[in-house]
């Protein structure tokens, strides 16, 4: 049996990327640090350090482009962010940050498409917004109302190329039911890191986008976030993280509580083909079932109504024969027709 790998490094994603090989990895996951929004530490290789935005989009573009090369052909870049508030304090002004045209533009420099978008609804406006237990109601200035900032943008890129094409995936219908909806009610819980990922959010993109047995990476990884669902969801992870505290964080509360059965794959990409193909026939097999049924009932309401005028004809000639209906009846009692 197969035995997956929790890779964890701890540095700057920038300088480890160039380490890993060309097309290893099948799905990268992130959500990138942003410029002078929330400073992670003094370290200079860290991206919410840098002194301008230009130089912050420079060194993110080269992430994105690192990125790249070890992607797969068709390989997915999800990448989750949001637009974000300025502050009087901090940027001298109001209004809103918008990340999505830059970001959007640099990846489809770096020659991957935008494959599809999620809204990531991550709480309520009471929570954005209390104060007073009325959502800043009495701070409304008309005219200048701002709603609440509760949700972040789920982009997945794809890389050119093809894949091998697989059909199916390791998810029931009522999951597909609730994912396949462009919006995800997903409470915003982790972690001990300040922006830490749901884990629901890693497993429902995990999922869609990777089967058992791929290669999952984070090349920001915070509280290796990525990498525990990964590997609870028995893909490979390779997670890169600069700050000490965040690198040993993961080790403390999550890698060192794993045991040897984590590491195990114990269903494959091939198995999940398999049920997925056999829940599709089975689906199909009662389709199929059911027409039948209906077909068989739809013949059967036929000869009843066929044997039901046969009856009114007959009853209609033998009155021309001149018998009375109480003859009639008693003679029917031999020919029921039930509904
Ligand atoms: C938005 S947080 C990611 C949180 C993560 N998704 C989680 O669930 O814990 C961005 C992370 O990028 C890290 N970071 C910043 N610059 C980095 C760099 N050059 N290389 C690697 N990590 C970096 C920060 O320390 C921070 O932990």
């Amino acid at each position: 049996m197969d035995k997956l790998q929790n890779i964890w490094i701890h540095g700057d994603c920038l300088k480890e990327l160039e380490k890993l090989e060309s097309e290893s990895v099948d799905l990268i996951i992130t959500s990138p640090p942003y410029h002078n929004l929330r400073v992670y530490s003094n370290d200079p290789a860290d991206l919410s350090n840098c002194e301008t935005y230009e130089e912050y989009y420079y060194l993110l573009s080269l992430v994105i482009e690192e990125c790249h090369r070890v992607l797969k052909p068709a390989g997915k870049f999800v990448i989750q962010f949001e637009d974000y508030n300025y502050t009087l304090g901090r940027d001298g002004k109001r209004g809103k940050e918008s990340l999505v045209g830059e970001i959007n533009q640099i990846f489809l420099n770096k020659q991957f498409t935008l494959w599809t978008e999620v809204i990531w609804h991550k709480y309520t406006p009471q929570r954005a917004m209390l104060s007073d237990g009325a959502l800043w109601f009495r701070n409304l200035k008309n005219r200048d109302t701002q709603v609440a900032a509760n949700w972040g943008y789920v982009y997945v890129y794809r890389k050119e190329g093809e894949a091998e094409q697989i059909q199916g995936a390791d998810i029931t219908l009522e999951d597909w039911a609730t994912w396949a909806d462009g919006v995800w009610h997903i409470s915003n819980s982790g972690i001990g890191h300040t922006t830490p990922f749901a884990e629901e959010l890693v497993r429902r993109i995990i999922k869609l986008w990777s089967m058992p047995g791929d290669t999952v990476l984070d090349p920001f990884a915070g509280a290796g976030t990525v990498n525990h669902v990964a590997i609870k969801n028995k893909r490979n992870a390779i997670g890169i993280e600069l700050k000490k505290e965040f690198y040993d964080l993961a080790i403390e509360k999550r890698f060192s509580t794993y045991t040897d059965d984590d590491f195990k794959l114990t269903y494959t990409k091939e198995d999940v083909t398999a049920s997925f193909l056999k829940e599709k026939e089975m689906a199909e097999q009662g389709k199929e079932n059911a027409k039948r049924e209906a077909e068989e009932k739809k013949q059967l309401r036929k000869q009843k109504k066929d044997i039901r005028e046969e009856i009114k004809e007959l009853e209609l000639q033998l009155q021309a024969l001149g018998l009375k209906k109480s003859e009639i009846i008693k003679l029917k009692k031999g020919v029921t027709v039930n509904d």
